[in-house]
């Protein structure tokens, strides 16, 4: 059988059926089962921050497999202890708690910012999150989630969440102003929402209304965490530090690990008993998350998603045809193209040996890996370049 009649046989019909089988990656590169290379500049969807098969990474997962591979949270583990004290140094938070994806963390996040709002004996509260946002697929997280679509017949959803517009500092006064609020949900950048930066003074009055409201500021830095944007955390370009921040996809290279980052006061919210996690935090990915934040730093990788990302936005400016808007930070890139071809572009680009991401019809998303070097950029947007003139980029009619 082939490979779409196998996935479709075997696999739940949860996603599109992939058109590659890929067979090893090394650094920026993906190979499929043909042997044929790819520039990977989606890499697992903003996850593989050290690029494929890291070396060091590789070696941690190896040495720890052999030692131990899991014992619960019954007992502490060297790994579990530094990697928590690795984050809060880098961050500057108090407390670290471990999951394994991105959506578990915010789910920690929300009953944290519950569990704030009976604290403070307004059960009731509502948490506030923005529209256009992503934050999982849960019944809870997709109820977070600022699109409709993901949410579609899959009610009734957890209720008092309400959304207002990004962006819209008059709309969030109006929000804070018509009930009481516990917390507020947001991403410095929409990825999912295409890739969208929020404007600092939105930041600003959401830290202004959250502190005069005693409402939880929530940053979900799933995917712009961990360097992606040029700084350890998005909150860094902003100067604000959340209440909770919660980290998942690049963390640990690759292997399945989320945190929900605290401050010693939201931290406070929580008891023995309150939330847990069966593999949270177990030593093979804690080994993987330390080899990630080693290579992080001793390569420079943050600083280097902060230049070559600027140089990926400038080149795609420059050389690209039809692109309407570059958008984005440090190595989470957003090209909005004149026409709807998005989709046909990114399969155009992946004959050509280029992989990235369409989002909807208009928007391209390029997350590379943090490793990824100007030439590489110079390769990848050489590949795109060709691809949208070859499209034609005011055709719409071509976006097959
Ligand atoms: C901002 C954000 N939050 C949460 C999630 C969900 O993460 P996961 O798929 O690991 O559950 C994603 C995934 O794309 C994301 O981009």
């Amino acid at each position: 059988m082939d490979l779409k009649g196998r996935w479709e046989t075997s696999l739940a019909p949860t996603y599109a059926t992939p058109g590659l089988v890929m067979d090893r990656g090394q650094g920026c590169h993906l190979y499929d089962a043909a042997g044929k290379r790819y520039l990977d500049f989606i890499a697992g969807i903003a996850v593989c921050s050290t690029g494929h098969s890291h070396p060091d990474v590789v070696r941690a997962i190896q040495k720890q497999a052999e030692r131990l591979i899991h014992v619960s949270n019954l007992y502490a583990t060297e790994n579990v202890l530094r990697c928590a004290e690795r984050l809060a140094a880098v961050t500057g938070y108090e407390k670290v708690f471990f999951c394994n994806s991105g959506a578990e963390a915010n789910e920690l996040a929300l009953k944290t910012v519950r569990r704030h709002a009976h604290a403070k004996g307004k059960p009731e509260a509502v948490v506030i999150a923005l529209e256009q946002s992503f934050h999982g697929r849960t019944t809870a997280t997709v109820r977070l989630t600022g699109q409709p679509k993901y949410q579609k017949d899959f009610g009734p959803l957890p209720e008092g969440i309400v959304h207002v517009p990004a962006n819209d500092v008059v709309a969030l006064e109006m929000a804070f102003a018509r009930q009481p609020v516990a917390g507020v949900f947001l991403e410095f950048v929409q990825g999912e929402g295409g890739v969208r930066a929020l404007k600092p003074e939105f930041v600003q009055a959401v830290q202004r209304l959250c502190a005069a409201n005693d409402a939880l500021l929530v940053a979900d830095e799933v995917q712009t965490g961990v360097g992606r944007t040029g700084r350890f955390l998005a909150s860094m370009h902003f100067g604000v530090r959340p209440d909770i921040t919660t980290l998942a996809k690049g963390i640990a290279s690759g292997v399945p690990m989320g945190a929900v980052l605290f401050t010693s006061r939201s931290a406070a919210l929580l008891a023995p008993g309150d939330h847990g996690c069966t593999f949270g935090g177990n030593p093979l990915a804690t080994a993987a998350a330390l080899a990630t934040l080693d290579v992080l730093q001793r390569q420079r990788l943050v600083e280097n998603a902060d230049v070559t990302g600027a140089y990926l936005r400038d080149q795609v400016k420059t050389r690209v045809p039809g692109v309407k808007e570059v958008r984005g930070l440090g190595l989470l890139v957003g090209v909005e193209l004149e026409a709807p071809i998005a989709k046909a572009v990114k399969t155009d680009a992946e004959q050509a040996g280029l992989l990235l991401n369409a989002i909807g019809d208009h928007v391209l998303r390029l997350a590379p890996p943090l490793v990824v070097t100007g030439h590489e950029v110079d390769e990848a947007v050489s590949i795109l370049e060709k691809v949208v003139s070859r499209r034609g980029p005011s055709d719409p009619s071509r976006n097959l």
